[in-house]
């Protein structure tokens, strides 16, 4: 019998593309830079399956453009705004994503980001690498302690939550907004606030919620205007949920004292763009999830979605469950 044809559109793991190996025939997209539009349109076409990653637009033209053979979309992350989940579900399409797994690397890494960015550790490195530091200085670099302050976080989901242990940690207050969250976790020692009251109290303020259209620019120069000026923004979520131009203006303007940015809008973000003049913000290039054992788990369950939907087997982790009733 011959095997069912995926088309994965990057390199991931070993242990998630072997699986995958194993059970299809691949077309294997091998580039550092994903395919084009027109590479994907031309790729798609005929799959009974597609792994795709968070930097592949897969809409209603690139669905249909698969055929209708096409059993599943196994997405490599937890987020899926690339995806249009409406088109998918219309078409009897299950969604696969990679939940769980990344949550820990995740919440390091955004603690990793308020620790730079509030203790200016790049500014730091900086400094010494350009032949700058001459002595130890009482004012020198002076930064944000964390004990005693409140962290608010903007989502309260699986990694908002391993955020707050972290913060205990650190003998931190946490406040958190998250309208989609109904019951109290006593598993979490935090409060639940309004968005405004977030704004205004937090410290630290770090974001993890789904992209969507209520959280599109989100933190918008209003939001900005609202939080401390010794605030530290956090953003490891996704890019547009804050609004790249007045997040500019408030750090030029020193109206909050630092951001850390695993995500931006767009990515990657050209060169020259305006943040990248400024001291007081850390800009990395989308990886806090960037681990090698989140890796391979997110191949991992990557590959076991993926060929789950083939065999017409529910997803272990679908987002459009729908497409079973
Ligand atoms: C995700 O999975 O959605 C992250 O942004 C990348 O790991």
């Amino acid at each position: 019998m011959s095997k069912p044809k995926v088309f994965v559109t990057r390199v991931i793991p070993d242990k998630g593309l072997d699986l995958v190996k194993y059970f299809c025939e691949v077309d294997l997209w091998e580039s550092e830079v994903p395919p084009s539009r027109a590479e994907l349109l031309q790729h798609i076409r005929g799959v009974d399956g597609l792994l795709s990653l968070l930097t592949d637009q897969i809409d209603a033209e690139v669905i249909d453009a698969a055929g209708s053979q096409l059993k599943v979309i196994s997405n490599f992350a937890v987020g899926f705004d690339n995806i249009d989940v409406s088109a998918a579900t219309a078409r009897k399409i299950p969604i696969g994503n990679t939940p769980d797994v990344l949550t820990d690397s995740t919440a390091d890494f955004a603690f990793a980001l308020m620790l730079s960015a509030g203790r200016r550790i790049l500014e730091g490195n900086r400094y010494v690498r350009d032949g700058k530091w001459q002595t130890w200085g009482p004012m020198l670099l002076l930064g944000i302690e964390m004990k005693g302050t409140t962290l608010g976080l903007v989502g309260f989901g699986r990694i908002g939550k391993a955020m707050a242990r972290r913060a205990i940690g650190f003998d931190m207050r946490v406040i958190y907004y998250d309208p989609n969250e109904t019951e109290f976790d006593s598993d979490v020692k935090a409060t639940q606030v309004d968005l405004e009251t977030l704004l205004k109290e937090s410290d630290f303020i770090s974001l993890h919620t789904p992209l969507t259209s209520a959280t599109h620019h989100l933190i918008d120069s209003e939001a900005l205007s609202k939080m401390k000026s010794s605030a530290v923004l956090i953003n490891t979520s996704r890019g547009p949920v804050v609004d790249m131009d007045a997040l500019y203006e408030a750090l030029k303007a020193k109206r909050i004292f630092a951001a850390g940015l695993d995500v931006t809008e767009p990515e990657p973000l050209r060169a020259n763009h305006p943040l990248l003049t400024l001291d007081n913000v850390v800009i990395v290039p989308h990886i806090a999830s960037a681990t090698k054992a989140a890796r391979d788990k997110m191949a991992w369950l990557a590959a076991k979605n993926l060929i789950a939907g083939l065999k017409g087997e529910h997803l272990p982790n679908c987002v459009n469950p729908q497409v079973y009733k």
